[in-house]
């Protein structure tokens, strides 16, 4: 679907209550299907991603009732070597986290299937979770380092492994395969990346944790006890509120608020981008929803100007660049991105296709391998016709662009955004 958008004159005011955290919901999820008992999940996101696990898990036995309207999910757990051996290969859809964190619960649960999904996911790099699965004992097969990945039972042992880059998809696959090891695992990165496995499944009674900083990772041993199911109601999601953070700084005389949201500093690293550019953002309701912190975020119209970000900010706002090249664009002077080469391996590589959409809007950027340097002045001329590559979160910065935007835009393949934001077109009367 082709959508053309033209330029809003109108302030985003009011309020909005995010859809339950896609990280969360994937988690919550799962680890439900793997605790013995019943679990409720509430404000669970119905969002193409989602879709794909809870498809993935009807595969493997898992009973589960979703009230899509009431955003409330009923799991039947099958503990968690508990998995049916599916007939068919289990298809992730565009979701890399579905595949992920199934690829280690599959190797514990020591059941033989087959892991795919999208072409595009097949493009995405799977020797980062293949490489470790098979230094604990897993029998795996890849495909040339990307899915589809076979998985036959194995015995798995303990582990020791530094994560050349922070995952969190590739340390909780790794900490669920743990639960089935036959000794301690401990799992290093060299960042924060979300936190999210290590706080629900301790929650649940597994014996993880996270490790004391300054280092960042988890120690895992094998589970002895069952785990216990939930009844929780999770978080707004941040990488969906982003958006509308960006998108009522840059609309001028909005003033918006967004209800408990997730603000667990692993997360957070947008907030402290937008802020020091000089984006106005305060907290209130400050509060704790199962195990995650939240908040309720107001954001009012401001004049922006550039910032740099390298480092650990980059892991702790990973899933936030593409809506923030929008703002660094809407910015007045350069803003410098270093230390970010992961940006090009997810749902697409976004510096490549956020540099080319935003050239051809009219703005000066420059792309280096590790991230980029866009040139704001304040004003983006627009009057293109833009694709979003199959990419949720491209479609809606692409969307943010066209707001502010001098003319037109359409944007190519904009329904993708229903894998993590089905609202979002609703909320911002698109
Ligand atoms: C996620 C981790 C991140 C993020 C993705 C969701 C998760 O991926 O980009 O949207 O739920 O664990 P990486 O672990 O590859 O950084």
């Amino acid at each position: 679907m082709t959508k053309t958008i033209a330029r809003r004159v109108a302030p985003l005011t009011g309020s909005y209550r995010p859809e339950g955290d896609k990280s969360l919901s994937h988690r919550a999820l799962l680890f439900a299907a793997l605790a013995e008992g019943e679990s409720v999940i509430r404000r669970f996101l119905v969002g193409g991603v989602t879709r794909a696990m809870l498809r993935c898990l009807r595969q493997l036995g898992v009973h589960w009732e979703l009230d899509e309207a009431a955003h409330v999910l009923r799991v039947r757990g099958v503990g968690p070597w508990g998995f049916e051996s599916p007939p068919e290969p289990l298809d992730c859809g565009n979701s890399a986290t579905t595949l992920r964190l199934l690829a280690g619960a599959v190797a514990a649960a020591g059941v033989p299937c087959v892991l795919t999904g999208s072409e595009g996911l097949c493009r995405r790099p799977m020797g980062r979770i293949v490489e470790p699965l098979r230094l604990m004992g897993a029998d795996v097969t890849d495909t040339d380092g990307h899915a589809p990945l076979t998985f036959r039972p194995a015995p798995l042992h303990a582990l020791a492994y530094a994560l050349p880059v922070a995952s969190a998809q590739v340390k909780s696959c790794l900490l669920l395969a743990a639960l089935a090891a036959d000794g301690p695992c401990a799992i290093t990165e060299p960042g924060p990346s979300r936190d999210h496995t290590e706080r629900m499944l301790a929650a649940m009674g597994a014996p993880i944790r996270a490790l004391d900083p300054p280092a960042h990772g988890a120690v895992a041993l094998p589970l002895q006890t069952p785990l216990r199911p939930l009844d929780i109601e999770l978080a707004g999601d941040i990488s969906s509120a982003a958006f509308l953070l960006v998108a009522a700084t840059i609309l001028p005389g909005s003033d918006f608020t967004l209800t408990q949201v997730s603000v667990n500093p692993t997360r957070t690293g947008i907030l402290d981008a937008l802020r020091a550019m000089g984006a106005s953002i305060t907290l209130a309701n400050e509060a704790t929803l199962a195990g995650e912190p939240v908040a309720d975020l107001r954001v009012r119209a401001a004049s922006l100007t550039g910032t740099e970000i390298h480092g650990d900010l980059v892991v702790r706002m990973i899933d936030e660049f593409p809506a923030f090249m929008i703002a660094a664009a809407c910015a007045q002077g350069e803003t410098l991105v270093r230390d970010a080469a992961e940006l090009r391996a997810k749902e697409s590589d976004r510096i490549a296709i956020m540099a080319a959409a935003l050239r051809a809007l009219g703005v000066d950027i420059e792309e280096y391998s590790d991230g980029f340097r866009i040139r704001g002045t304040g004003r983006i001329p627009g009057g293109a016709t833009l694709d979003a590559h199959g990419d949720h979160r491209v479609a809606m910065s692409l969307a943010l662009a066209a707001l502010v935007a001098e003319h037109p835009v359409a944007i190519q393949g904009f329904d993708i955004l229903s894998e993590s934001f089905p609202d979002f077109p609703r909320v911002l009367a698109l």
